[in-house]
């Protein structure tokens, strides 16, 4: 669950005591949560307890103003991976269904582009009403999650099926629908290099490339989704460490080249997404090159090559992805780079594509593999070139 971003909605239940829990088993795990709580489930818990277990502030009111900025049930529904609401009242379960939206938790709900699950709690007389049911089968065809309440003791003094599900059960059918355990990539550590590297000439200049690691951040945020243990080698760049990853940063090929080294063992898969600079100059000037001295006469020489060594290794990872970069002769160029790094993958990006390469959010690839299949993707958002990379990823593992 580490980084996994997790909306929790409390609705007003004599269970909403029992969301404590869930908050604080989730936050074990690691995961990022916000709760949203309807203004009757404040009346059994206090947002202070769910502030304190849940690290944020707890959203209540539609017209609050978050620290983004952002109106609030919008910025909730594009954080959540999931949703749960737990405890779901009868009350929510039917506004929902009747496409009502008069509070914070229902509004997020709706606008949710993420997997939703109820998890209902309340008098077994409400759970078996016809209307209930029938809003619960509605809502369950259009694909919303239901965890089925539990028999046992109610609030009103009788046995029956109404009790929230316990803990477990909810954690499970979180987990579900994040995917955990469901790919191949569930437990493998994976290894991705990002971003440009800075080849120092004086200590005021570089050589260096438009890399911004957009491409590589997304994919160590979708191998981390897809339950990879992340580690991701980053070269200058102005975006915020991805979710779940463990970033390691790295300023020049030659940091890069070590830091890939001592994060080497155990790594099951490598993608190198970074724009490596491929030579350096071989003296750096202690301090700063006078103009008036005229041009200086770089002689440059190669970088360490990232990507040959990690494939020539002893400790060869069993995937080794490459990208290429071309601006002419795609095919050739990328799979020469594939031959002659010896990798299993190559990831060529067609710079003359529009919306294509670096710095843009979108990319437009071809995923050459080292049994000539071929797979083009058209330009789309970096995020999911990168699914699609990590897809052909576990075709391959898949065969090992
Ligand atoms: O960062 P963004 O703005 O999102 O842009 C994405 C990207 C264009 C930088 C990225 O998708 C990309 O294409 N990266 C590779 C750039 C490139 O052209 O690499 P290359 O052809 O020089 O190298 C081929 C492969 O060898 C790459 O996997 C590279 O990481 C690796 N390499 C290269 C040189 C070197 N010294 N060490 C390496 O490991």
């Amino acid at each position: 669950m580490r980084g996994r971003k997790i909306v929790v909605g409390v609705s007003g239940s004599i269970a909403a005591y029992k969301a404590c829990e869930l908050v604080s088993k989730l936050r074990q795990q690691d995961a990022d949560v916000r709760v949203v709580m309807t203004r009757s489930a404040t009346e059994f818990v206090g947002t202070a307890t769910l502030r304190a277990l849940s690290g944020r502030n707890v959203a209540c009111e539609m017209f609050d103003v978050c620290p983004d900025e952002q109106i609030e049930h919008v910025s909730l529904a594009e954080f959540g991976e999931v949703m749960i609401v737990a405890p779901a009242t009868a009350n929510v379960i039917g506004k929902v269904a009747a496409g009502v939206c008069d509070d914070l938790l229902t509004t997020t709900i709706s606008a949710a582009a993420c997997p939703v699950i109820f998890a209902p709690a309340m008098n077994w007389r409400m759970w078996e009403n016809p209307i209930t049911q029938a809003n619960v089968k509605r809502l369950q065809a259009l694909g919303y999650v239901f965890v089925e309440p539990e028999e046992g003791w109610l609030a009103c003094g009788e046995s029956k099926a109404g009790r929230l599900a316990s803990t477990d059960k909810l954690l499970t059918a979180i987990e579900k629908a994040l995917g955990i355990g469901d790919s191949k990539l569930a437990g493998k550590q994976v290894m991705v290099t990002a971003g440009p590297t800075r080849e120092w000439v004086d200590p005021v200049r570089f050589i260096s490339n438009p890399s911004s690691g957009k491409m590589g951040y997304a994919l160590a945020e979708e191998a981390a989704r897809r339950g990879a243990k992340v580690t991701l080698i980053s070269g200058p760049t102005a975006l915020p460490a991805p979710a779940g990853a463990e970033l390691v940063n790295a300023e020049t090929a030659e940091q890069m080249a070590e830091a890939v080294q001592q994060h080497l063992p155990g790594t099951d898969v490598f993608v190198g997404a970074a724009a490596v600079a491929d030579w350096r100059p071989v003296q750096q000037a202690d301090a700063k090159l006078k103009k008036s001295q005229g041009a200086p006469e770089l002689k440059l020489e190669a970088t360490p090559d990232i990507i040959a060594q990690v494939s020539a290794s002893a400790q060869r990872p069993a995937v080794v992805v490459g990208f290429a970069a071309e601006t002419d002769d795609l095919e050739k160029n990328a799979r020469q780079k594939l031959d002659d790094k010896a990798l299993d993958i190559i990831v060529a990006n067609d710079l003359s594509a529009p919306g294509a390469g670096f710095g843009s959010d979108t990319n437009a690839v071809t995923i050459f593999d080292r049994d000539g299949n071929s797979k083009q993707i058209d330009t789309t958002t970096k995020r999911k070139i990168a699914a699609e990379v990590l897809d052909s990823i576990e075709q391959l593992l898949g065969t090992h």
